[in-house]
This record gives C-alpha cells, sequence and structure tokens, in this order.
C-alpha cells in the first residue's frame, strides 16, 4: 500500500486528479471504477478542468460505477446515474454509451446484479477503482460484515440511511429502501484501487481499515490484502494514525 498525505481536501482531490489522469494518459482505453458521494467531486472538478485545456481525453474510458440506488432512474437527481453526468460525464468527451451504472429501473435484484458482473467481465475488469470510505468502514454499500467473496448484490438500506434520505423524496414510499452495490470481490479484482479520505469524520475508519486487523466488521480493511492500493487521505483523516 503506498499511503499519501495530502493537506486538505483541494489537496486530496488534486493528487487523485493526477492519478487518475496518469491511468488514462498510459491507457486511453482504461476501465475507470468510479464513486459518487462527496469524497470525489473535487477530483472531477479537477479533471474537467484539465479535460478543458486539453490536457486529458476520454474518448476512448469506459466507466463502472460502484452502486446504484434500486428504483430509481438516471433522471431522478437522486440517483448516482445523475450524480456522475453532472458531476463529470457530461463534461468530459467520454462516450455515455460506454458508462456503466447498476440498473436502479430493474426490479428483479437477481437480473441487475448477474447483468452488472457481467458487464464488468464484459469490459475486461477494473483497471483503476475509485473508492471513497464511509465512517464506518464500508466501500461501495458494503457494509460491516458483508461477505469479502461477494460480488454485485443488493443490499437492504439501514433505516437512519433511509430516513436521511427522505427529505430528498416527496413521499416515504419514494424513498429507495434498497441499492445496488458491486461486491467486495468485485473492487478487490480491480488492477488497482485509489482510496480517497478526507476529514475527521474518516480518521478512525482510516485508522482501522489500513492499521488495524483485516476483519469483515471493518470492510475496506481487506484492501489491506490487495497487491496495488493507493490511498491519498488529508491530515484530518490521518489524524488518528500518527
Ligand atoms: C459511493 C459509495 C460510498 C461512499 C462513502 C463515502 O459510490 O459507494 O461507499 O464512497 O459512503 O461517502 P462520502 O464521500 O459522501 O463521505
Amino acid at each position: 500500500m503506498v499511503l499519501y498525505q495530502a493537506k486538505d481536501y483541494k489537496d486530496m482531490s488534486r493528487k487523485a486528479a493526477n492519478i487518475i489522469s496518469a491511468q488514462v494518459i498510459m491507457k486511453p482505453n482504461a476501465v475507470l471504477g468510479l464513486a459518487t458521494g462527496s469524497t470525489p467531486v473535487g477530483a472531477y472538478e479537477q479533471l474537467v478542468e484539465w479535460y478543458n485545456k486539453g490536457d486529458i481525453d476520454f474518448s476512448q474510458v469506459t466507466s463502472v460505477n460502484l452502486d446504484e440506488y434500486k428504483g430509481l432512474s438516471g433522471d431522478n437527481d437522486q440517483s448516482y446515474r445523475y450524480f456522475m453526468n453532472k458531476n463529470l460525464f457530461d463534461h468530459v468527451n467520454i462516450d455515455k454509451a460506454r458508462t456503466f451504472v447498476p440498473d436502479g429501473t430493474e426490479p428483479d435484484s437477481k437480473v441487475a446484479c448477474a447483468k452488472y458482473n457481467a458487464i464488468i467481465d464484459s469490459v475486461g475488469g477494473i483497471d483503476l477503482q475509485l473508492l471513497g470510505i464511509g465512517g464506518n468502514g464500508h466501500i461501495g454499500f458494503n457494509e460491516p460484515g458483508s461477505a469479502f467473496e461477494s460480488l454485485t448484490h443488493c443490499v437492504a438500506l439501514k433505516e437512519d440511511t433511509i430516513k436521511a434520505n427522505a427529505r430528498f423524496f416527496e413521499t416515504m414510499d419514494d424513498v429507495p429502501k434498497y441499492a445496488y452495490t458491486m461486491g467486495i470481490k468485485n473492487i478487490m479484482s480491480a488492477k488497482k484501487v485509489l482510496l480517497l479520505a478526507s476529514g475527521k469524520n474518516k480518521a478512525k475508519a482510516v485508522y482501522e481499515s489500513f492499521f488495524g486487523p483485516i476483519v469483515p466488521g471493518v470492510p475496506a480493511s481487506v484492501l489491506q490484502l490487495h497487491n496495488d492500493v493507493i490511498v491519498i487521505a488529508d491530515e484530518e483523516a490521518l489524524s488518528l494514525c500518527r
């Protein structure tokens, strides 16, 4: 594992964008595994800026995202497809037909997950998987206790996640109760993993994941077994690692 200490969120984002763009420059038809959430937004902004300067070309890139809410279509502004379009895909020359997100509109979980695993296989696997980390060490929607052997699967969202999301929807019925997520095995099969962490609320997860035992109770700890992991964390996220 290579651990880079970044000064702050901006520095972390810039370092991450450097690694992602290096990947695309070295392999123009790279398969990027992408993440949503607040963590990668700064890196996506930086990539868009460099794209606009002509420094990076996404025309041959394929992307596969980690997860999606079951029941949401891509035009729902709470969907992860919408997030990706808004934060990255709409602003660069990536071919949208080669950007994949689990199909939230597929009601049959088995079908949705099998289809997504087949997509990951058909594009030849992931060259670089970008990850954020949850305060409890989750990666994707793989919460503590998830099997290390899991492929794409459907997870029931926790009651507090459902409640927290409720404010974005008109009725409780519209709030997603399930999500489709790549499993830990999909993530571990990526050739390279780039995990980003920023802020004090990630300090415990970073410490336990990379300096503690490898246990299902801390899903990201499995990354200690991967042979090519880069972690970029800012000073606050590393505050328990001194
Ligand atoms: C996002 C994802 C999640 C987030 C994690 C951190 O696609 O799968 O695991 O990476 O919840 O979220 P933020 O970045 O919002 O702190």
